[in-house]
């Protein structure tokens, strides 16, 4: 990047999640590229005690303990939670091998922070969610103004074909539809990443032994996180894990890497056989205006690039 490119500014909400995880130390290793002016974390992979003493020990192997982590809604908007422990295992990032963190979460509850901060904002925020959106959509609700200060929502969900915790639905979406439906209709800049992307973006055995290999605390967790979270994942959706939640960050840095088109997109959130599932017009059978980017491609040589770099920048904590 130039000397004279502003770095983004850029909020991640978050629920680690192992991929959660490797996204926030992507995050935290691009200073140059964003101004990660803080994480708020929110129940899904696991309950919220952990998503966010989770975003706290990834800040202190990424060396960035000045970036605050709020905490936020405990559970989705309508449904009961429903949590990822077996993909994820009991503490979310199985594989870490993480200490305790080495300091608190924020006292702020996490939707009154993002409040506050779009509010505040000098110049409009980007916005980065990996789990399910509650945290964001409750702060809409309470604060739609905000939605004036957020420059674009880039968002890990969804899918144009298949679905990972139903036939149809991806969890993120399936965890909180009703605060997806309002965030698909909330008229902000919008860009889905979903599944169709993210299963190119795999953990072969190649590129897990590339990240070994770079042989710092971060990296080394990074792998082991991997080696517990792929093993899930390969019974069911074949070799190597996919990195979902990079993706988010990889597009905001590098755009370039992907390929994608704007189509209207609407969230189920009446039919149990199909709900959370993102319906999208690809070819415009409702004539509705568009409202999301839908990413459908990824340079997926030139993503393990861009993080296999970042990693090898991470100092950590030994
Ligand atoms: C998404 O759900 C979680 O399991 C991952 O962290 C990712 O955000 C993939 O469907
Ligand atoms: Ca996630």
């Amino acid at each position: 990047m130039s000397d004279n490119v502003k770095p983004i500014p850029l909020i991640i909400d978050c629920d680690p999640g192992q991929d959660d995880a490797i996204a926030l130390m992507l995050a935290m290793a691009s200073p140059g590229e964003l101004d990660l002016l803080g994480v708020s974390a929110v129940a899904g992979n696991v309950p919220l005690a952990l998503t966010e003493a989770n975003a706290r020990s990834i800040r202190d192997v990424a060396g960035r303990p000045e970036i605050p982590v709020y905490a936020g809604c405990p559970r989705p908007m309508v449904k009961v939670l429903e949590t990822a422990e077996y993909v994820h295992g009991k503490s979310g990032i199985d594989g870490a091998n993480l200490p305790q963190p080495s300091r608190p979460v924020e006292q702020a509850h996490a939707v009154d922070w993002l409040i506050d901060i779009l509010r505040r904002a000098e110049t409009p925020i980007t916005l980065a969610t990996l789990g399910p959106l509650t945290n964001v959509a409750m702060a809409i609700v309470m604060a739609p103004d905000i939605v004036e200060n957020i420059s674009e929502l880039v968002l890990m969900g969804g899918a144009l074909s298949l679905g990972n915790i139903t036939p149809s639905a991806e969890f993120n979406i399936y965890s909180d539809p009703h605060a997806a439906h309002i965030i698909f209709e909330s008229g902000l800049k919008l860009t889905m990443i979903g599944l169709d992307v993210t299963h190119q973006a795999r953990a072969n055995p190649a590129r897990l032994e590339a990240i070994r290999a770079i042989g710092n605390p971060a990296s080394n967790s990074v792998a082991g996180m991997l080696d517990f979270y792929g093993a899930q994942y390969i019974a069911t959706f074949g070799e190597g894990a996919p990195l979902h939640d990079p993706c988010v960050i990889a597009y905001i840095i590098r755009p370039d890497l992907f390929t994608g088109q704007d189509m209207r997109v609407d969230i189920e959130i009446g039919s149990p056989l199909t709900i959370g599932r993102t319906v999208c017009d690809l070819h415009d059978r409702a004539g509705r205006p568009a409202n999301t980017h839908v990413v459908e491609t990824i340079d997926s040589d030139g993503f393990f690039d861009l993080l296999n770099e970042s990693l090898t920048r991470l100092p950590g904590i030994n």
